[in-house]
């Protein structure tokens, strides 16, 4: 219903003329030098042509450095490292690969729309383990509790969409632990590692004895603010992913030729480019957390992504649904209701999804229309 629901929400942003806070991409392009460097790549002749299999060697060099420089990781960029078709191939590509029909795998609950169609896809069998509300944090016995003799693998995604949960390391280390102890692999989906308000990123691959059973997985889209683009990575040990290799060959085989070139430029930008991507991001997230507080919906602050989810309970709609399709008529503003994240539909029936990657002003103005609805009521 995920893919379902977006369709729906962006119909009813062009119809009513709504501001659309719904789907989650900038409004605003990246950095203009990486934009020239693709432009360059594309009229020199780099990348218009088949690139190779596992993505050009300047990319996966630059991913080992990226993975080294942050994190302290080293990477072998012939064996260690594999550029996809964004995260979302990444994501199937490793579900492809490692997921026998019949495995369990565990996911938290809400989840990114594609975990649920590719784990279904594989064959597999989604085991949902349910970030509750106010904080969304993992109930790692509600996940001890899920393994079985038939699961197969964790999938995390941390800082995590929709709810803007960042996992702590001592709760990523519990994870390793049953992880090591039950013999289960990770697929650890951080394409919001870039963004982070409160706490820290840490790839599970970091942890001891997690690195030859953790398929990491981030993207450009997110960090540089070129979605479309859709450079994605993986990075683990050389089996692993060979593996995903071997499934992504059938699925894209290659993708985005000459926009891999400018994302080799892009990950070796100055420290303060990182860090300045939280510094902005954190303001629109204050300007929309309080903002929405004021007009009186119950606002959960992110401690990562560029997404809040707030809860519409004192709103007058029995539910977020029902709230999301009323939205854009009364005041004209899209957003998206969580419970299409869930398979246990009841924990995220009144919880609301805005995402605040946008300008300013364009969250200025969503505001003063939400204001005006609420004065309205
Ligand atoms: C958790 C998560 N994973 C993956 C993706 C997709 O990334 P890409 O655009 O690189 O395929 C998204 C995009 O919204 C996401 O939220």
């Amino acid at each position: 219903m995920g893919s379902t629901i977006f369709a729906e929400m962006s119909a009813l942003a062009v119809a009513t003329g709504s501001v659309n806070l719904g789907q989650g991409f900038p409004d605003t392009d990246g950095p203009r030098e990486v934009a020239q460097a693709a432009a360059a790549a594309i009229l020199e002749g780099r990348g218009n042509q088949y690139p190779p299999g596992p993505g050009i060697p300047e990319l996966r060099q630059a991913v080992a450095e990226h993975q080294r420089r942050f994190y302290g990781l080293s990477f072998d960029p012939d064996t260690e490292v594999l550029v996809t078709a964004g995260a979302t191939e990444a994501v199937a590509a490793a579900l492809f690969a490692l997921v026998e029909p019949g495995d369990e795998v565990i996911a938290f609950e809400p989840y990114y729309d594609s975990y649920a169609a590719c784990i279904a896809l594989a064959g597999g069998t989604r085991v949902p383990v349910t970030l509750r509300a106010p904080d969304f944090r993992p109930d790692l016995d509600a996940v001890r509790a899920a393994v079985t003799p038939r699961t197969r693998l964790i999938l995390l995604n941390s800082p995590h969409n929709p709810t803007g949960s960042v996992f702590t390391r001592a709760e990523l280390a519990a994870i390793a632990d049953l992880a090591r102890e039950r013999d289960l692999l990770v697929i650890s989906d951080e394409v919001y590692e870039h963004m982070v308000y409160a706490g820290e990123h840490v790839p599970i691959g970091s942890l001891p004895g997690m690195r030859e059973r953790t398929v990491s997985i981030s993207s450009a889209g997110k960090t540089f603010s070129f979605t479309g683009w859709k450079v994605g990575w993986v990075t683990g040990s050389a089996e692993l992913v060979a593996a995903v290799r071997a499934v992504k060959q059938f699925l894209t085989f290659v993708s985005s030729g000459p926009f891999q070139y400018a994302i080799a430029e892009a990950l070796r930008m100055p420290d303060d480019y990182f860090t300045g991507i939280s510094v902005s991001l954190r303001e629109k997230r204050d300007l929309l957390c309080g903002g929405l507080a004021e007009a009186g919906f119950l606002v959960y602050p992110p401690e990562g992504t560029y997404f809040v989810t707030t809860d519409i309970r004192e709103l007058g709609r029995a539910t977020g649904v029902e709230f999301c399709r009323d939205l854009p008529h009364q005041a004209g503003v899209v957003a998206i209701p969580n419970a299409v994240f869930y398979d246990d539909r009841e924990a995220g029936r009144t919880q609301v999804r805005f995402a605040f990657c946008k300008r300013p002003e364009v969250l200025q103005d969503a505001l003063a229309r939400i204001e005006k609805w609420a004065l309205a009521r």
